[in-house]
């Protein structure tokens, strides 16, 4: 059965925690697609890991559905939440309704996600009632890194953290399904966790949220150009890639690839006429 936003729901009040993985192409989105892993992010970090821009900023609406079409393509199971680009939603009301439906019609979407908080309500509440779930995005939201001056943990102070507490009671109240806490401490996460009905999802925001997400090139050890305090390497797929590239080549360059099973056969008579 594929997981829905009712199956979030499900597990919250189940206590089972959710997990969640980044995903941004067909072929990764199958192996996903039969882990254990619940639900998969077509996430705007696709402008850093696969992109290799240095932030989420340049990254338009038909890279997202580009990349979510194919996701969706392979992942039957699980559902696909797909991020709202910078800009896709932040000028109108109308300009955020019209891009979701883009992620949903175009990208196949289950659900979009997009960050911020009481500056983005009406937008979410009128994709809400449009029949498109969406999922919120708190705490230290990459489209903001110029205004928070770099990726700092977010909700430190009585103020700051007030203001996320209120942001994410004022995103349920809109309707989202869940709530990504990103780079938020701890203990102001389990809070927020204890405080919604909805699921918090956490990255960087400890054991305490319903849920987790990852940027499944991080996890795998794929993504080199920097690593984040909260990121755990599952594996270390960087060195292993390497290893196989350089024996191919010592391979190709020695003779021994390829080798005859991975050759097609003529008949010698055919050949023979050629000489
Ligand atoms: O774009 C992304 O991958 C995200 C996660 C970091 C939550 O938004």
């Amino acid at each position: 059965m594929k997981t829905t936003v009712a199956t979030f729901l499900k597990m919250k009040q189940e206590n089972q925690k959710i997990s969640m993985l980044t995903c941004y192409d067909y072929t990764t989105a199958k192996i996903i697609d039969s882990s254990n892993v619940d639900a998969v992010l077509v996430g705007d970090s696709l402008g850093n890991v696969v992109l290799g821009y240095e932030d989420t900023l340049s990254v338009t609406m038909n890279d997202m559905i580009t990349f979510s079409a194919a996701v969706a393509r392979g992942c039957k199971q699980k559902l696909v939440v797909v991020d709202m680009p910078f800009m896709s939603y932040q000028v109108s009301v109308e300009k955020a309704l019209e891009n979701a439906g883009r992620l949903m019609k175009e990208g196949r979407a289950n659900a979009v996600k997009l960050e911020g908080g009481r500056s983005v309500l009406a937008q979410v509440k009128a994709i809400v009632d449009a029949g498109i779930p969406v999922m919120g995005h708190l705490g230290m939201t990459p489209q903001s890194v110029n205004a928070f001056g770099g990726h700092k943990v977010q909700g430190k102070t009585l103020e700051a953290a007030q203001k996320l507490i209120d942001d994410a009671l004022a995103l349920q109240e809109a309707g989202v399904f869940s709530i990504v806490l990103e780079c938020v401490p701890a203990k102001l996460a389990a809070v927020l966790s204890q405080k919604l009905s909805v699921p918090t999802i956490g990255i960087g925001a400890g054991a305490q949220c319903d849920g987790q997400v990852l940027v499944y090139k991080d996890m795998l050890g794929m993504y080199q150009d920097f690593s984040p305090k909260f990121v755990k390497h599952y594996a270390n797929f960087a060195t292993e890639m390497t290893d196989a590239f350089n024996q191919y080549d010592a391979e190709v360059k020695q003779g021994i690839f390829p080798a005859l099973e991975h050759t097609f056969k003529i008949d010698e008579e055919v050949i023979e006429k050629l000489y």
